[in-house]
């Protein structure tokens, strides 16, 4: 066997065996395999796609080089998610308690930013004090203790996914389905949890344009995970218009803990029942979707989710006194909140330019290693479908200096388009499969 057979054959549209498939990912792992045969097989990959079969194998040697957590010492039953990123997505900061709160253990491993898509770890280190670098024995005793824990992904866990997806961002591969579903399901297999729910982002502001490619990727991930014995299901949801109001670091952690005082935007609550709903369901905690969404909704208003995330954000380090008086959350110097100049009805509101506004406000990073500005951001105060009066409130842009709030202003207001007609909003639950 060689790489250069194995890339042909992958070429040429051939399945690859499990054994080929080895040689590659070990090959690669152990720097036996260069960067410029390893690209050629992920364009090959991109060109001539995986069958199911080559997928799961593909999957499991990603999963196996490195940890595998169990959990079953600690759990019987653990549930975790993933979303596949967005604009104003702070969905596990509310998830994680709230689903926990019913005695449900949740363990999850999280990434930071990159491009306009935020990351769960960056926002909860907007809290003073919490600690998302955990090791597994950190991460396994949070767990244990208090049946929630977020921490941001360990460098032990499916190490040949995080140097294949490096190679892929800088060679364009990162867009093919197999290789999607092999990187993100690699590290949910091998982070342990019995139950996995996937909240698969499409639209404009999402990796998936179109709901075919999300409602395939989606059978791919499912495919994978009930192959190896993990139950998985899939939330197809919106992502044309940003999640909820907030997009930014503290400002959502702001809105996520207003959420989880009964406060919450209608999108991103209705968001939040389901992907909770549905982790609840998988456990068989509920008899449906239905009442598990039902049960959720009364931990938000009667507080009990709220104490599980204080319970949690303490334990991991956070102040306690921030969670009290958010206004200890990072705050930006400049305020401004800008007006509609004209009446109309919201038509669109383009959720990638809100993303690349927040990085500009410094928001997020263009680099990897780039500091961020944990206080900038955007709160949106009209959503698609809204009728909007002349001199009604827009948005509130956060920022750190004059030209990066004058650029924002203009790049927000070029992101809305406007209609005479009323506008029906785009339901923001597309599908829930499995
Ligand atoms: N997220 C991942 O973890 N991997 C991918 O390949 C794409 C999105």
């Amino acid at each position: 066997m060689n790489i250069v057979e194995i890339i042909a054959k992958k070429r040429d549209g051939h399945e690859l065996t499990h054994d080929e498939l080895q040689y590659f990912v070990q090959g690669y792992t152990r720097g036996e395999i260069p960067d410029y045969q390893a690209s050629a097989w992920c364009m090959a990959v991109v060109l001539k796609g995986m069958t199911a079969a080559e997928a799961t194998a593909y999957t499991m040697l990603l999963a196996q080089s490195g940890d595998m957590l169990d959990l079953h010492e600690i759990a019987p039953f653990v549930v975790d998610k993933h979303s596949t990123g967005g604009v104003g997505d702070k969905t596990t900061l509310v998830v994680a308690p709230l689903v926990a709160s019913h005695g449900l253990p949740v363990g999850k491993m999280s990434g930071r930013g990159l491009g306009f898509s935020g990351g769960t770890v960056d926002k909860l280190e907007s809290i003073r004090g919490f600690e998302t670098s955990l090791t597994t024995e950190g991460f396994l005793d949070m767990l244990s203790k208090h049946g929630v824990v977020v921490s941001g992904q360990s460098a032990d866990l499916a190490p040949a996914d995080g140097k294949l997806y490096a190679l892929r961002d800088v060679t364009a591969t990162v867009e093919s389905l197999p290789l999607i579903a092999g990187s993100i399901m690699s590290k949910k297999i091998a982070s342990g949890a019995d139950a996995i729910v996937l909240d698969v982002k499409v639209g404009q502001g999402a990796f998936m344009k179109t709901e075919a490619d999300a409602v395939e990727l989606a059978h791919l991930m499912i495919a994978i995970g009930e192959g190896v014995g993990r139950k998985v299901a899939a939330v197809i949801a919106d992502m044309d218009q940003p999640l909820g109001n907030a997009v930014g670091n503290a400002l959502e952690v702001r809105e996520a803990m207003s959420t989880l005082h009964g406060e919450g935007p209608p999108d991103f609550v209705e968001h939040c029942l389901t992907v909770g709903g549905k982790m609840l369901d998988l456990a068989d905690k509920a008899s449906g979707l239905k009442e598990a969404k039902a049960m959720l909704a009364e931990s938000l208003e009667n507080g009990s989710a709220w104490a599980k995330f204080v319970e949690w954000i303490t334990a991991q380090g956070g102040d306690p006194t921030v969670l009290n008086d958010p206004d200890q959350l990072p705050a930006a110097p400049l305020i401004e909140t800008v007006y509609a100049s004209h009446p109309g009805h919201i038509a669109t509101l383009n959720a990638i330019e809100v993303g690349l506004t927040s990085v500009m406000l410094g928001g997020g990073r263009v680099k990897k290693s780039d500091q961020i500005d944990y206080s900038v951001g955007i709160v949106h105060h009209a959503k698609i479908g809204d009728h909007i009066q002349k001199g009604d409130p827009l948005l509130t842009i956060h920022a750190n200096n004059n030209d990066t709030l004058a650029a924002a202003r203009e790049r927000l207001l070029a992101a809305i388009t406007w209609s005479d007609v009323p506008i029906v909003p785009p339901p923001h639950i597309r599908q829930i499969i499995g």
